[in-house]
């Protein structure tokens, strides 16, 4: 034991013997020294389909399965084409669903349905996602418009018309429906529906005639989902407001693990199969167990960081299936990787080329001629050993050589400790110190309170992204929770990503999305339904430090018995930051003794509550962040720092 944690340790007992006693700390600075600048990418966002982060979540699309592509991840030869439809949906009709190859809408999306009505009005519907038996899984709201398109087909001995309509799962109509009469041709058919009633739906196709139809491909979104306008449809706007509050300087995208794939070769991403229109992308199962559409693809990523002031920072794999998975076919040989790279040049040219190359003409094809101003470019995701490392270099060497103005962003492996990072440390210093280097883990919540100095002496050569982090707190109800404690404690490490952010160039929580009933990990910092948002207190957490990031750091001492008090002061030219974080169980009284603070009011923006608490979707106001003021003259101050509390200061310099 070291002496720091004797001291800890002494502190810990001496509190505990005095349950009832404040412990007092003071903090001293002077807002005219500084220490170190400031990364101004510090906090950003990562991004993964996980937990039905895009399909199901951020992506628009209120149907699932839409296009008859899905598979099972687990079984991948055997199709589970049916997956959110239901058919023989009114009483006296017959029919049937068929799962159909032959003369498909386009090479990418080869399946199809044929439904066939042999009596009655036959009625097959999509029911959306976590659709009951009773309930369907498309949350409407009356007075809304949705607007929908589908490509149908008369298999050739259909007579009547098909009714496209926005029901409920027994059949009674929600909005004015249309009817259609079809050819022998695939044909795009739209309509928009506005909602007389707020219900859960399903999207039914009902048959008025004998016969056979073909269905493709159907969609539905909110008219006023963020980015309506985009060419594939947009985004559900009350996420994409959430991801905006966190004042993100970065996007990392698309994963996380589904990048790299699983078992596979065709499960790697391949980014060039979710761009065009979203009919012609190649849908692929999900390392999480589930589909992807697509239809949120690297243009829908980088409209998104545009639109949220992110720096993109898409992370594209190294020719290494996933490592932390079994295998079940090679990953790619040394000359496949050569290969790839022009995969990977590609990519920089959908995102930054000329309107007159290949992939800029895509850019502007779907609707942005100006170059998205990419910068960095993540070369695998969680990766190690000379795997990676001699597919890193082929792909490092080739993409520097052709764009020396990007940012390579290398793997530091899967954990915090240990031989695996220590090893990627040794290769990167030795030989790609220009790159960032991509650091995940995850971890118990006092691991972060113990290791807030992590990065205090590592040499400042080479910057470090922390890509993935959170901590993990024992399961309650099968869910590690997003409890305050685990957010004090992400406060508290976050104090030392401060206070080296001239190291740590950037940081982002993980995984970030969650739709409540189909995760696959947790904690999340946003959680949803299908109609709510849920924020945590880590994600207020993220939110008040993205919100206050300095400069440049200034010098500052704690002085304090309670060794659970960590800080971190910052400014800018207007003002001074001082983030306090108290995650112990008493209350502490802090003294602050600050130069170069002109008399005046400082805000305090203040998480705290009790530790195990969470927020929830009855309750989801437990933990928020209260914003007071305080007052502040003579250079010095008190201020109570609450157990288990975030507080941050804010003192006008002018
Ligand atoms: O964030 C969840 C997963 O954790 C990511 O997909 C992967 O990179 C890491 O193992």
């Amino acid at each position: 034991m070291n002496m720091r944690r004797i001291v800890a340790c002494l502190c810990a007992l001496l509190l505990l013997l005095t349950p009832l006693v404040a412990s007092a700390s003071t903090l001293t600075a002077d807002a005219g020294v500084t220490t170190v600048e400031m990364s101004d990418t510090l906090y950003g966002l990562f991004f993964e389909d996980i937990n039905y982060g895009a399909d199901g979540g951020l992506y628009a699309e209120l149907l699932q399965n839409r296009s008859f592509e899905y598979q099972d991840i687990l079984n991948p030869q055997r199709y589970q084409h049916l997956n959110g439809w239901a058919f023989n949906l009114s009483a006296g009709a017959k029919g049937k669903a068929t799962v159909m190859t032959e003369r498909p809408l386009n090479e990418n999306n080869p399946t199809y349905v044929r439904v066939t009505c042999t009596e009655g009005e036959y009625r097959f519907a999509n029911t959306g996602f976590q659709a009951t038996v009773l309930k369907g899984g498309i949350p409407v709201e009356k007075g809304k418009t949705y607007r929908c398109f589908v490509y149908l087909r008369n298999a050739g001995d259909f007579d009547g018309t098909v009714e496209v309509a926005l029901t409920l799962r027994t059949g009674k109509s929600l909005a004015v429906p249309k009817r259609f009469t079809l050819t022998d041709e695939w044909v795009r058919y739209e309509l928009t529906f506005t909602s007389s009633y707020t219900e859960d739906a399903v999207l039914s196709f009902i048959m008025h005639g004998t016969g056979s139809i073909d269905i493709d491909m159907a969609s539905l979104m909110p008219a006023d989902a963020f980015g309506a306008d985009w060419p594939n449809g947009g985004l559900r706007a009350d996420l994409v407001q959430a991801l905006a509050d966190l004042n993100p300087s970065f996007l990392r995208f698309p994963g996380g693990c589904i990048v790299e794939g699983s078992y596979y070769r065709s499960n790697f991403y391949d980014w060039k199969d979710t761009v065009g229109p979203v009919e012609e992308r190649r849908e692929n199962f999900n390392t999480w167990g589930y589909m992807q559409s697509y239809g949120l693809g690297y243009f829908e990523y980088f409209m998104l960081a545009e639109a949220i002031g992110a720096a993109p920072l898409p992370v594209v794999h190294s020719g290494l299936l996933c490592q932390a998975r079994d295998v079940l076919e090679p990953n790619l040989s040394y000359d496949e990787v050569r290969v790839y790279a022009q995969d990977i040049l590609d990519l920089i040219e959908f995102a930054n080329g000329d309107v007159t190359t290949p992939w800029g003409a895509l850019r502007a094809e779907m609707g942005h001629p100006e170059p998205f101003g990419l910068r960095y470019l993540g070369i695998g995701n969680e990766n190690w050993d000379a795997a990676y490392w001699n597919r890193f270099d082929i792909l490092y060497r080739i993409v520097k050589e052709a764009h020396p103005e990007i940012t390579i962003i290398s793997s530091a492996g899967p954990v915090a400790e240990g031989g695996l990072p220590q090893n990627a440390w040794r290769t990167i210093r030795q030989k790609y110190a220009d790159t960032i280097v991509d650091e995940h883990y995850y971890m118990a919540g006092d691991w972060f309170l113990s290791h807030t100095h992590r990065y205090d002496n590592y040499p400042r050569t080479t910057k470090v992204f922390v890509g993935e982090y959170a901590a993990h707190e024992a399961t309650v109800s099968g869910r590690r929770p997003n409890n305050l404690y685990s957010a004090v404690c992400e406060a508290a490490y976050m104090t030392g990503l401060e206070r080296n952010s001239d190291v740590v160039a950037m940081a982002s929580y993980a995984p970030l999305m969650a739709r409540d009933g189909m995760q696959q990990w947790t904690p999340d910092l946003i959680w949803f339904n299908a109609r709510e948002v849920l924020l945590t207190p880590n994600y207020y957490v993220q939110q008040m430090f993205a919100a206050t990031v300095g400069d440049q750091v200034v010098a500052s001492e704690l002085d304090s018995i309670n060794q659970l008090v960590y800080h971190v002061v910052t400014r800018t030219d207007d003002v001074l930051y001082v983030k306090l974080v108290n995650a112990s169980a008493y209350e502490d009284v802090l003294t602050l003794n600050l130069a170069g603070v002109p008399d005046g009011t400082a805000s305090v923006v203040r998480l705290t509550g009790e530790k195990s608490a969470v927020n929830t979707f009855h309750r989801p106001d437990t933990v928020v962040p209260v914003t007071s003021e305080m007052s502040f003259a003579g250079g010095a101050a008190e201020i109570n720092l609450p157990p288990y509390s975030v507080t941050i200061l804010t003192f006008p310099l002018k």
